[in-house]
């Protein structure tokens, strides 16, 4: 297997970029008038991301509870298998809660898709989707996220939660992985 430790990261994002967007969507989330709201982070690029957002959702005054779900829709490679498997559900019950979908990347879409109906299937009154990366020339699935941090071209994004086999979730910021270089100087 590639290792993708020793690729070189273009930052793409900034610390400060990312907390600017974090706060603007907290911000959004807190006046759509979320009640009761659970906030499922999809496991594992979601993290960090919810991590920050949960805080600044509660500086804007919403309180909620929090659950997680792990999906996965790519193997150890950077290939999308197209097939969206539960790997770990939530532990509580949706029914009638105002959900909110907590992603890294909304890339082909299958991912936040097959969650909200998952949610939607289980009697969630409603499902709002966030990503904090949206990549929309990869979508093969209809779907938007309610609240996005940062739109970009079709790059390999690691940073911030985000990996690539496994590797980069712990950068403070969000950089490209230049899939060309082999990591040899
Ligand atoms: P989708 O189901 O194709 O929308 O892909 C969503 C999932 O693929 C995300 O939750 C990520 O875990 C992963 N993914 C897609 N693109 C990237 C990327 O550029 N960097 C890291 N992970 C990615
Ligand atoms: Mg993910």
């Amino acid at each position: 297997m590639k290792d993708f430790r020793s690729v070189k990261v273009e930052p793409l994002y900034s610390q400060h970029e990312i907390a600017g967007r974090v706060k603007a969507i907290g911000e959004a989330i807190a006046a759509s008038g979320p009640e009761n709201l659970l906030v499922i982070v999809v496991l594992k690029g979601g993290f960090v991301f919810a991590a920050d957002l949960v805080r600044a959702l509660s500086d804007n005054g919403v309180q909620l509870e929090v659950e997680f779900i792990s999906l996965s829709s790519y193997g150890s490679d950077l290939n999308s298998s197209g097939e969206v498997r539960i790997l770990r559900d939530i532990g509580c019950p949706v029914a009638d809660r105002d959900v909110l979908i907590v992603d890294d990347v909304l890339d082909s879409g299958l991912t936040l898709r097959f969650a909200k109906d998952l949610m939607v299937g289980r009697g969630a009154k409603r499902v709002a989707l966030t990503a904090l990366v949206d990549k929309p020339e990869g979508r093969s699935v209809k779907i938007a996220a309610d609240y996005v941090g940062f739109t970009c071209p079709d790059y390999f994004v690691v940073g911030y939660g985000m990996d690539a086999g496994h590797a980069h979730r712990e950068l403070p910021f969000i950089g490209v992985v230049n899939m060309t270089d082999d990591g040899q100087e």
